[in-house]
């Protein structure tokens, strides 16, 4: 297992060129990007088409949160533009995440695409218990709500979801073997949490049950950032 394996870099930059630049620079190390909405508003799909067009997929970070039908309909659209992974809330609600799947693999199975992988975010690794309970009135733990909001993805036929390796193992334990956890928050001991709430080190998070580590700027905003990425590999062979 390494870090090409394991690693989705965060594009999270304004610039197109600059953008392709860290493709560039990565290539050895990543095989799949993260495209957020800064990029993507900035960019345009154009971004998406020249990415894979180096032969690297895209983990298009939309987080669609809206009615079954505007969501559905913008993941149709995101599957023809040939992104590998993409997200919707699930506190979008199970029909919502329903719609969504149905109208993905119904678009794939007559245009004979590959169907992308659709995942749920469970609750923002920016959210503390504390915002949880007090600013957005949720009354459980974090643990017991993400327990909920996964199995929920699970019954609407989702392919895993996004949460904190924090409860990586709890998803895992509840959710099975073949459903992915795709973790961002994650910072090696060397970094700064930033505006993250519940991190974990790359080692962690494997050792939780990450299929995947999402990694921007520990990486992005270290001096030198293939040395970052080299270290984290180092960790990530060792986990
Ligand atoms: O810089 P950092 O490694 O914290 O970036 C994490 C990335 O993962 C950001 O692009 C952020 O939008 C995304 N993300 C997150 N928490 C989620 C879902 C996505 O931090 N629950």
């Amino acid at each position: 297992m390494s870090v090409s394996e394991k690693v989705i870099l965060a594009l999270d930059v304004s610039e197109y060129t600059y953008a392709i630049e860290l493709v560039e620079k990565f290539k050895d190390y990543v095989e799949i990007y993260k495209i957020g909405p800064e990029l993507f508003i900035s960019s345009g799909p154009k971004i998406i088409h020249d990415i894979n067009n180096k032969g690297k997929k895209i983990f298009l970070d939309l987080k669609f949160h809206d009615i079954p039908n505007t969501v559905s309909k913008s993941a149709v659209v995101a599957t023809k533009l040939g992104v590998y992974m993409f997200n919707v809330h699930i506190s979008g609600g199970l029909e919502m995440m329903r719609k969504c799947r149905d109208a993905v693999v119904e678009l794939c199975l007559k245009e004979n695409l590959n169907r992308p992988k659709i995942l749920g975010v469970t609750i923002l690794t920016s959210i503390s218990k504390d915002i949880l309970t007090n600013e957005l009135g949720i009354p459980y733990s974090i643990r017991t709500h993400v327990k909920h909001l996964s199995s929920l993805a699970l019954k609407a036929g989702l392919d895993g979801v996004i949460s904190s390796p924090r409860e990586a193992a709890i998803i895992r334990n509840h959710c099975g073997k073949g459903f992915l956890i795709v973790t961002p928050g994650i910072r090696p001991s060397w970094t700064p949490p930033d505006d993250q709430k519940r991190t974990m080190t790359p080692k962690e998070a494997i050792r939780e049950g990450a299929d995947y580590l999402v990694m921007g700027r520990a990486v992005l905003q270290h001096p030198d950032p293939i040395k970052a990425i080299e270290i984290i590999n180092l960790e990530i062979l060792t986990a």
